[in-house]
């Protein structure tokens, strides 16, 4: 898992450099990706860009099925690495049923071939067969170029993402020692206390990434929210209930948070983080909006792999979502 996530780096830089052909509708009133996991958060990345850049709704689906109000003039997305996610088939199928457009990205499984035996225009998922989670730079660099393509997102192949992260693995990389590497100094912290993921717009969805990390790959339970909408109500237990003293609170920052957000993180510390066992600022992370957000994930899948290691655990294996889906009858994975 660990040469994978370094890889990132590379992968995103060669990946950036292509060109996507696939044939898309041009009219549309909006996009829904449909995915899960690993592949869902994909979906996840091209909403949040799409959120300061379309003209169009990009909503992600992670369920069976479909909203009723998916019409003919949305384009559903179905992603999923494996192509072999039961909840995403159904949203598939439930597209084709329905006769609206579709669009697939994956690197095999019923997933494709459901796409080749309908003519659904089909984004191929590049390189060796590995976890999920760990082809994400393989499946959001295409999604983006998709979603450049229609319109949603600028083109990635403006972003300045893999400089960004060449220069984040040269500071938090296995070879930096615990005493100059923040990213090993924080898995040491989350080794005595369940982290609290906080961030604000786009740093939300990468807590989500960050989360989902440190359960697959630390196999360890985490929280993720997202400001200002937990100074609603995750706020109030900080100062009265014990369990603050058992949770590090881990704030990733962006370089665009407005005046009254920054204020936000200010007096929310002062009246709620500063009763837990510890707080933790990662960033701001800076750049283009594609380069923040994938350097940000970068810096969490780090922080996930080497808490792994500190715990004795092997990050590779999900033996539970294996069971799981063996036991609803579908293909481990
Ligand atoms: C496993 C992982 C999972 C999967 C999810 C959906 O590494 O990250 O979260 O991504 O179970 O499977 P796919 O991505 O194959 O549709």
């Amino acid at each position: 898992m660990l040469g994978r996530v370094l890889a990132q780096p590379s992968i995103t830089e060669r990946l950036l450099r292509q060109a996507l052909q696939v044939p898309l509708p041009n009219f549309l009133h909006g996009v829904v990706v449909v995915g899960m996991g690993g592949s869902g958060m994909c979906g996840d990345l091209l909403a949040t860009l799409a959120d300061s850049t379309s003209p169009v709704p990009v909503v992600v689906h992670k369920d069976y099925g479909l909203p009723k109000w998916v019409g003919r003039t949305t384009l559903v997305v179905a992603v999923s690495y494996s192509g072999e996610t039961e909840e995403t088939l159904d949203a598939a199928r439930e597209a084709l049923r329905r006769d609206l457009p579709l669009a697939v990205m994956t690197r095999g499984g019923a997933l494709a071939q459901l796409a080749m035996e309908h003519g659904v225009p089909l984004v191929q998922v590049q390189g060796p067969k590995m976890l999920p989670r760990a082809a994400l730079p393989f499946m959001v660099t295409p999604l983006l170029q998709l979603g450049a393509t229609l319109g949603l997102v600028p083109d990635p192949r403006g972003s300045t993402a893999a400089l960004h992260l060449r220069s984040l693995a040269a500071q938090l990389g296995p070879s930096v020692p615990f005493e100059s590497n923040p990213a090993k100094q924080l898995a040491g912290k989350l080794l005595h206390a369940t982290a609290a993921i906080y961030g604000h717009g786009p740093m939300a969805t990468v807590a989500q990434r960050w989360r989902a990390q440190l359960n697959e790959n630390a196999k360890v339970f985490a929280r993720d929210l997202c400001l200002p909408e937990m100074n609603h109500n995750d706020l109030v237990p900080w100062p009265v209930d014990k369990g603050a003293a058992g949770q590090h609170v881990v704030l990733l920052r962006h370089q665009h948070e407005s005046e009254r957000v920054k204020l936000r993180f200010v007096v929310t510390e002062e009246l709620g983080w500063c009763h837990a066992a510890g707080i933790t600022q990662v960033g701001p992370f800076e750049g283009d909006p594609l380069a923040a957000l994938l350097g940000a994930i970068f810096y969490g899948d780090l922080v996930s792999v080497y808490l792994a290691g500190l715990r004795g655990v092997d990050p590779s294996p999900v033996e539970a979502i294996a069971a799981l889906k063996g036991r609803l009858g579908g293909s481990p994975q």
